[in-house]
């Protein structure tokens, strides 16, 4: 668990920046949600924090850590996983190696095993899927898989990109309760949506971003009885 401290963001890609000065504060333990349109910048946001698209100005700081200038895979090495949009699974491979491709950087045999004991324990229907080629799961298995992936180099802090795109409202909340109770194990989450009533749902404070700047943060509940925020960004 630890806290995320985005100050004063901006990030382009080409001339124009895309993000104009976003601030915002992931604190340990909780879940944070970004939301906002197509377009907002929220992908760009979390390319920054990982160093992908590295910001033109403005701080990233993991605890205590400066991230702005460093590589992506130091980054990564620090403690953070990220499930990108798409949420890709190695379609050929089974869920046991699709699980271990995401322990890569993990150092001992020993605590790679337990990293995937600890995975299948949060995720009983991996486990019985274990043999099971990866392409051949559900939509909603290959969205738990993707997350229990991200969560075998033990990260302290977990950013999931659109996790419900796709999914059908009932795999949505299945998928959003595996995020819970991830959370609950000790792992702050980014949670990076569009999908508001079911984010805000899970989520303890959030912001919403639009056109590349934070139009709106809080607490989840104080976004949920935003009516402003309500009509201007969701309809
Ligand atoms: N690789 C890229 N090169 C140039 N512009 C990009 C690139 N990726 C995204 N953009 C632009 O940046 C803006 C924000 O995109 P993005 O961060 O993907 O938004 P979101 O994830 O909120 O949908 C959009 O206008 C998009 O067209
Ligand atoms: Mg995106």
């Amino acid at each position: 668990m630890i806290d995320l401290l985005v100050s004063d963001l901006y990030t382009a890609y080409d001339r124009a920046d895309v993000l104009h000065g976003v601030s915002l504060h992931a604190r340990a333990g909780e879940i944070t949600c970004i939301l906002g349109a197509n377009g907002a910048g929220k992908s760009t946001l979390i390319r920054s924090v990982l160093g992908l698209t590295p910001p033109h100005r403005g701080s990233i700081r993991l605890g205590e850590a400066e991230l702005t200038g460093r590589p992506t895979h130091r980054i990564v090495a620090m403690g953070i996983a990220c499930i990108p949009e798409g949420r890709k699974v190695f379609p050929r491979l089974c869920v046991r190696e699709n699980l271990l491709a995401g322990a890569y950087r993990v150092g001992s045999r020993e605590q790679v095993r337990e990293n995937l004991e600890q995975v299948l324990r949060i995720f009983p229907r991996l486990e019985e899927r274990a043999g099971q080629l990866a392409g051949t799961l559900s939509g909603g298995e290959q969205a738990m898989l993707s997350i229990g992936r991200g969560l075998m180099s033990r990260p302290r802090l977990l950013i999931i990109d659109e996790p419900s795109l796709g999914l059908s409202p009932l795999l949505v909340k299945e998928n959003f309760n595996v995020i819970r109770r991830v959370n609950e194990t000790g792992v702050s989450v980014l949670l990076v949506e569009q999908n508001v009533n079911q984010t805000l749902a899970i989520a303890h404070r959030g912001y919403v971003l639009a056109q590349g700047r934070v139009v709106a943060e809080g607490s989840a509940a104080a976004l949920r009885d935003d009516a402003e925020v309500q009509r201007a960004y969701f309809g």
